[in-house]
């Protein structure tokens, strides 16, 4: 394997200077891609996309053949971790994830365990498969859901719910939601752990309903076991140090909580201003983000206008990687994304002038 050629987004998460902004998108490899929607149809469904190492090789490259992105993720879902403590995942066309089981009845959440990480091993496979076919291009970023945001799933059984049976046990219940919380969070540090030993160069944790909590039950119910996660993270590989982004959807209200975890960057919706993240979170962590998704279903001229705006909020210096505040949708025209990597690629240099 040839040594990695564009370190750039790992440099920007450890805060060091870069000549340009680097770039990447959530959900960069997905259904807004006409190839990605064949490579699904060949495979057969989603599913089969994830659990074949060869089908996850090819939709993590493909967005990285048409743009000049800075990073790969694994092509994979953060429901894989479920699954195998098994719930049972399957996915209805149209309808998004859902398990055949939930937890909600004590015994059921106190008979919990870690599970065996063989269970995982697809994942781990399409990570040494992926990191061999990039060939030192670029990063591969490894990933996982937060505790708090696998347990709604895991308590609801599927997604759109408002999280109303996962918050009554926090409040009738926190024994048995700490329990199930704090099994999660070993599985996910074990999986992320294996994720790095089979070539991650960075992870990500996704906390996407982490939003959702109260302010005191965010620190309590998600912000503590992501804390415990990143302490249990693999620091370096390879000899490479491996850095870490904690990205909590609608978090904005909790950077500094945030910044005081150990991560080192943290992910930022578009509901917050970057400049004023910048100052709140100081030189503890940098700050990936964060641009509205919907902006990229408008023209490329409002896209470009929206870059630069984003760029001069953050303003001169390191410590920015480019992103969207949550997944591309599936209805962007794929040359509207190419419209935003083009401007971060032309516009940002200026901001990394010494
Ligand atoms: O970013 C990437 O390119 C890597 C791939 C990735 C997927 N899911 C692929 C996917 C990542 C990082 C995820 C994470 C994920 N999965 C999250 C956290 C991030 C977020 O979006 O908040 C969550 C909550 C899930 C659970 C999940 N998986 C949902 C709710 C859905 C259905 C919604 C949808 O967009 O259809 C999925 C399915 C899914 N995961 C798809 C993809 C590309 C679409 C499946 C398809 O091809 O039909």
């Amino acid at each position: 394997m040839k040594p990695l050629q564009n370190d750039t987004f790992l440099r920007a998460l450890r805060r060091q200077p870069t000549d340009y902004t680097p770039v990447w998108m959530m959900r960069q490899a997905g259904r807004y891609l006409p190839e990605y929607r064949a490579s699904r149809k060949h495979a057969g469904s989603f599913m089969q996309l994830c659990t074949s190492p060869s089908f996850a090789t090819e939709v993590t490259l493909q967005p990285l053949e048409r743009y000049p992105l800075d990073a790969a993720i694994l092509f994979s879902d953060i429901l894989t971790v479920p699954d195998a403590m098994g719930l049972g995942l399957y996915f209805e066309e149209g309808e998004g994830p859902k398990f055949e089981r939930t937890l909600q009845q004590e015994e059921d959440i106190q008979a919990l365990q870690v599970p065996d990480m063989a269970k995982l091993h697809y994942v781990f496979d399409a990570v040494s498969s992926i990191r061999q076919a990039l060939d030192g291009r670029v990063p591969l970023i490894g990933f996982a859901g937060s505790p708090w945001t696998l347990a709604t799933y895991m308590i609801e059984g599927k997604g759109g719910t408002d999280f109303l049976t996962a918050k009554k046990m926090a409040y009738a219940r926190p024994d048995l939601l700490h329990h199930l919380l704090n099994i999660t969070a070993q599985t996910v540090t074990q999986y992320l752990n294996a994720q790095i030993a089979a070539g991650a160069q960075a992870v990500m944790i996704f906390d996407s309903w982490g939003g959702a909590l109260s302010h005191d039950a965010y620190q309590r119910f998600s912000l503590a076991y992501m804390q415990t996660i990143v302490a249990g993270l693999t620091k370096t590989a390879a000899g490479e140090p491996v850095p870490c982004i904690v990205f909590t959807k609608g978090g904005g209200l909790w950077l500094e909580s945030q910044a005081a975890i150990g991560a080192d960057a943290l992910g930022v919706d578009w509901t917050v201003d970057l400049g004023e993240a910048k100052r709140r979170v100081g030189h503890q962590v940098a700050l990936q983000g964060n641009m509205d998704p919907a902006i990229l279903l408008s023209t490329p001229a409002a896209i470009e206008a929206e870059v630069a705006r984003i760029l001069a909020s953050y303003g001169h210096g390191h410590g920015h990687v480019f992103n969207l505040g949550h997944g591309i949708t599936q209805w962007t025209p794929p040359e509207h994304a190419h419209a935003l990597i083009q401007a971060v690629k032309t516009m940002s240099p200026a901001y990394h002038q010494a």
